[in-house]
């Protein structure tokens, strides 16, 4: 993949471009073998070299005449990358007249040397049909008359499902905050293998679709072949493990801290799979080991699954443990935290190419 603004040295986000993508894939694959100690590694999932990515997270910077969609640079200022080659076509089409909306509504882009203006963020989520999420970060709510007056010259002209305003008037690197207004629509139907994952605001959805896909494909194979009556899916988002793995007769549940996430999973549950909002692991501790899962799924973010909750599972003694992690390091620690589970095989996901990310799927067995 040739990418215009790599070479001018403006982004450098995808450290490996110049290497060829097999060769990437082989190192990342050597890589987190050296790392895990996994008996039996299947073929590592690759993904498409570009427009991949199904969520832009477009840090909005310069002026409302001539505002940047892209990263900051080094002294804050704005450097614009919508035409970055990782977005799906949809992203790529919409973020223009995105930019056009910034201008139209007057948003006053904010600047972080200066801590003045309004506008953050734009975090746009696409799905397979090309319908979108459009959810634009702020620093307060003084713009929110202005967004309404040009929203429905927007909606004729993108095709978009859910728009919101999220708050975040902290000076921090931090991308999203508590307070989400919805202005339009509520729920953006992401199909995946032949489901249809329900995505609001304040929810995680992974970035690469397609290698998401393969993943939970892969989750259903393993789960498959153990057979699970009970199956715990622990940080699970809308559902992406739990809708996958439901089966008839098997009771799932799904944790996750996102009250967003699990409305909206809840919502569309199969019979016997239900969603708890909460701690995961305040959650697996009050369980009644009676009540314990035969096959437990975790998907934590990159800090992993810390001693308090490998501890509560090592308790727990499932059958079987499917981890799913984006993070060899802290997959790593815990893997040695839980003794009592053995690692059978592993598989490599390739959701972000270009970069050091691995995402590995690992079964755990119980020792006998
Ligand atoms: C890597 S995402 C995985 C989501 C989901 N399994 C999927 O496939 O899309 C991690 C999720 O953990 C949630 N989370 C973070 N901390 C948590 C906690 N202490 N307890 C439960 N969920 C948590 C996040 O909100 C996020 O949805």
């Amino acid at each position: 993949m040739r990418c215009e603004y790599f070479e001018a040295d403006l982004c450098r986000s995808c450290t490996h471009l110049r290497t060829p993508y097999d060769e990437q894939l082989t190192a990342k694959q050597a890589a987190v073998e050296e790392r895990l100690s996994v008996p039996t590694w299947l073929p590592p999932v690759a993904s498409a070299e570009e427009r991949f990515r199904t969520k832009a997270k477009m840090v909005v910077a310069g002026t409302v005449e001539d505002p940047t969609l892209g990263i900051l640079d080094a002294a804050g200022g704005g450097t614009d990358l919508r035409g970055c080659h990782l977005h799906v076509p949809a992203i790529h089409d919409a973020l223009p007249r995105l930019a056009a909306f910034v201008t139209n509504a007057r948003l006053t882009p904010y600047s972080v040397p200066e801590r003045r203006g309004e506008l953050k963020h734009l975090l746009l989520t696409a799905n397979r049909d090309g319908r979108l999420m459009l959810r634009l970060v702020l620093r307060s709510t003084e713009a929110l008359a202005r967004i309404r007056k040009h929203l429905p010259d927007l909606l004729s002209d993108l095709p978009l499902d859910v728009v919101s305003v999220n708050v975040q008037p902290q000076h921090a690197a931090v991308l999203e905050g508590e307070h989400e207004e919805l202005l339009h629509g509520a729920t953006l139907p992401m199909p995946v293998n032949d489901l249809v994952l329900p995505l609001r605001p304040q929810s995680f959805f992974q970035t690469n679709t397609d290698v998401a896909a393969a993943l939970y494909r892969q989750a259903r194979e393993w789960a498959g072949e153990v057979a699970p009556s009970s199956v715990w899916d622990l940080y699970c988002g809308v559902g992406g493990f739990a809708r996958h793995l439901a089966a008839p007769g098997r009771r799932v549940t799904g944790v996750e801290l996102s009250e967003a996430a699990v409305a909206a999973a809840q919502e569309s549950a199969p019979e016997d799979t239900r969603f708890v909002a909460g701690d995961a692991v305040t959650w697996v501790r009050d369980q009644d080991p009676a009540d314990a899962a035969d096959l437990v799924v975790v998907n934590p973010p990159r800090r992993g699954l810390g001693p308090d909750l490998c501890a509560s599972l090592e308790a727990t003694r499932p059958a079987h443990l499917l981890y799913s992690s984006c993070n060899p390091v802290s997959l790593a620690r815990d893997l040695e935290a839980m003794p009592g589970l053995r690692p059978v095989r592993g598989r490599l996901f390739d959701m972000f190419p270009h970069t050091d990310h691995a995402e590995v799927l690992v079964l755990l067995e119980r020792r006998t």
